[in-house]
């Protein structure tokens, strides 16, 4: 093994510097880091992929970021909402298929008040109280995270998309803050929620030295799932030109984070399968070890493009769910019907 991953295996972490080295090495060193994350993964995890049925339940978003296809400015999207009695049926079709994880995943909507997500809350895990409920619907003042946390919301996930301040605002309009972004997930673990941070691979103006950044950021926050995934241009975006996020950066990332925190939570993201056919399959052997596929009723799928050609739109969940075991059969391992709470705590 080279040194530099023999230091980042024994140590679980590495200076600036180190990263920013061990992100520019080359076809050897990414495929050593990639058959140890595979290794710790099987060591921590057997074979279990870990399910998590998604539910889009609104696009509305009062949000402007500039890389998403539901920013607020783009009028080119068809908005949409889920009703309580919609969310439950997708819940209840996700329960028959075997899911034990309901993630409620939005734009930030202000129709979807603390009463209102209080009261979704209530309604899911009042009917499947062996599920975890993750919610992922954006920043919010400390006192409502508090609340859906006292009415039994497990999870939250909220990216930091970039730790740096700088890169940060240049993906974003000004009224959205880096500092009140990093607030919220410091005040997320405190509360108590299993916590999800994570970022875009190749976003806009992203130089190597923001990945280490973001690596040393995950690092500190120690949290229990990493989202990442390919950033993917929107056609109704700023950054409709800009290039994507290749597979390769991709899946470097996901191992190094596998190797950095042998417990975490790490998806195979539908935009890592968007942007290959394989996408998910090579996650999982990259170290990931949770799918996350769509449970939205089909009707709506198509309007929750955050960028262009997101795959999966067009089907029913029981078939997405029998394509993703297939997949997941095909790299040696089984999905998994339980919770899947992460082992790093
Ligand atoms: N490409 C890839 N990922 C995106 N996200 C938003 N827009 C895009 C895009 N164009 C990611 C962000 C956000 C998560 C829900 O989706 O990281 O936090
Ligand atoms: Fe969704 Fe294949 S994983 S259709």
């Amino acid at each position: 093994m080279t040194d530099l991953v023999k230091k980042l295996y024994k140590d679980k972490t590495l200076s600036k510097d180190e990263f920013i080295e061990l992100i520019n090495s080359n076809a050897d060193t990414r495929e050593e880091l990639r058959a140890l994350a595979e290794k710790i993964r099987i060591e921590n995890y057997g074979n279990d992929i870990f399910i998590r049925g998604l539910i889009e339940f609104t696009n509305y978003c009062k949000q402007n970021c500039l890389y998403c296809g539901i920013r607020k400015d783009n009028k080119n999207c068809r908005r949409y909402r889920l009703s309580l009695d919609e969310i439950m049926s997708c819940c209840a079709e996700g329960y028959k298929l075997g899911f034990r994880t309901f993630v409620l995943q939005g734009g930030e909507d202000p129709y979807f008040t603390d009463e209102r997500i209080c009261e979704i809350i209530e309604a899911v895990k009042g009917k499947y109280p062996d599920c975890a409920l993750t919610l992922s619907i954006g920043e919010k003042p400390r006192k409502s995270y508090q609340r859906y946390f006292d009415r039994g919301a497990d999870r939250y996930l909220l990216r930091h998309e970039t730790a740096d301040k700088n890169h940060y605002e240049k993906l974003h309009p000004k009224s959205q803050k880096f500092e009140n972004r990093i607030r919220c997930l410091y005040d997320l673990k405190e509360i108590g929620f299993q916590v999800g941070c994570g970022f875009m691979v190749g976003s806009p103006y992203q130089t190597v030295q923001n990945l280490a950044d973001d690596l040393m950021f995950i690092k500190e926050l120690n949290p229990q799932m990493v989202g990442i995934g390919p950033f993917i241009h929107h056609k109704d975006t700023e950054f409709k030109n800009a290039s994507d996020g290749t597979l390769e950066q991709t899946l470097l990332m996901l191992s190094i984070i596998r190797i950095m925190i042998p417990k975490v939570l790490l998806p195979a993201t539908t935009a890592l399968a968007t942007i290959h056919p394989r996408g998910r399959e090579l996650g999982i052997q990259a170290g990931a070890n949770v799918v996350m596929p769509n449970l939205s009723p089909v009707k709506v799928r198509g309007d929750y493009q955050l960028y262009d050609n997101k795959v999966c739109t067009g089907e029913e969940s029981a078939q997405c769910k029998s394509c993703l075991e297939k997949r997941i059969e095909s790299v040696g391992c089984k999905i998994a019907v339980s919770r899947g709470d992460s082992k790093n705590q």
